[in-house]
């Protein structure tokens, strides 16, 4: 069989959004994180903390959160925001692709908000992945380290996929932050960021047919040669 190559792994990446019920063992999970530490960091900070939900610490905090859901779907308790306010183009029309694109591949029209709600309610189940990871930093950080914990959220990633895993990113769960980081008696200067589901891809999932674009090279890439 032929090893991936870094750009295979990259290309093949993608946000998984319906998972199996096969498990993942601690020793998997450790694993991909032993290997995602050697992700770089300015100044080698490692500033990142991560904590691993899995077995029935994860189906607790998953029913935890869907009953303060149910009592208030609504709620916010998000300290950071998500997007910027007033989002712009081009930035507003790629998201708002990728939402009306999500919701074409689960047959979910627009008008239906029910249905839509329902459908992003399922970020609060990790999609049904067995294992679920959130991303916290020091309250005292800025934006250098929140770059550096991207890098290795990007390295679980790609480990991850390379291992036959899949993943996705889910910041929605910062719209619980003070659920989560209660559960993950998280102190009180961490701040909760982003949640990952981990776990083996439902390849038969029409949403896992989804295969997001990208815009082309020259489009935020400037080259000055003379
Ligand atoms: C930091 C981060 C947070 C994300 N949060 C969510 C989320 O809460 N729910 C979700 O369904 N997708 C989430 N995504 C997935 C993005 O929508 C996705 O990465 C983007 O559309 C590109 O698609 P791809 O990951 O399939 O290549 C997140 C991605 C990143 C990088």
């Amino acid at each position: 069989m032929r090893t991936m190559t870094v750009e295979d792994i990259l290309k093949a990446r993608i946000s998984t959004r319906a998972f199996l019920d096969t498990p993942v063992s601690e020793d998997e999970v450790r694993d991909i994180l032993d290997i995602a530490r050697w992700a770089p960091s300015g100044g080698n900070l490692q500033p990142w903390r991560v904590d691993v939900v899995m077995g029935p610490a994860r189906d607790r905090l998953v029913e935890i959160v869907g009953k303060a859901i149910t009592e208030d779907p609504s709620a916010d308790e998000s300290e950071i925001d998500i997007y910027p306010p007033k989002l712009e183009d081009p930035w507003r029309t790629r998201r708002y692709q990728l939402g009306e694109e999500m919701y074409e591949f689960l047959g979910i029209a627009r008008e239906n908000k029910m249905g839509r709600l329902a459908r992003f309610a399922k970020n609060y189940e990790f999609f049904d992945a067995p294992v679920g990871l959130f991303f916290s930093l020091n309250r005292r950080f800025d934006k250098g380290q929140w770059a550096h914990l991207g890098m290795l959220m990007q390295s679980i990633a790609l480990v991850a996929e390379e291992r036959g895993l899949a993943t996705c990113m889910q910041e929605s769960w910062t719209a619980r932050a003070k659920t989560v980081s209660a559960f993950l008696r998280l102190p009180e200067n961490q701040q909760l960021y982003c949640g990952m589901a981990l776990g083996y891809a439902d390849k038969t999932a029409a949403v896992n047919k989804l295969r997001s674009s990208r815009a082309p090279v020259e489009e935020f890439a400037t080259f000055l040669t003379d």
